[in-house]
């Protein structure tokens, strides 16, 4: 497991996770476009930039 800080925030990541799973999960919003939960992430819109 790994911390995260953002926005003056901890928040824990499990190994293989990314980066907004667990920002996600800690209630930090995040815009997306191209995510989509069931499908590898692909980095293709770079709204998220994580
Ligand atoms: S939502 Fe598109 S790169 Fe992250």
């Amino acid at each position: 497991m790994i911390t995260i800080e953002i926005n003056k925030k901890k928040v824990e990541a499990e190994p293989g996770e990314t980066i907004l799973t667990a920002l996600k999960r800690a209630g930090v919003s995040v815009p997306t476009l191209c995510h989509m939960s069931n499908l590898f992430p692909s980095g293709a819109c770079r709204m998220c930039v994580v």
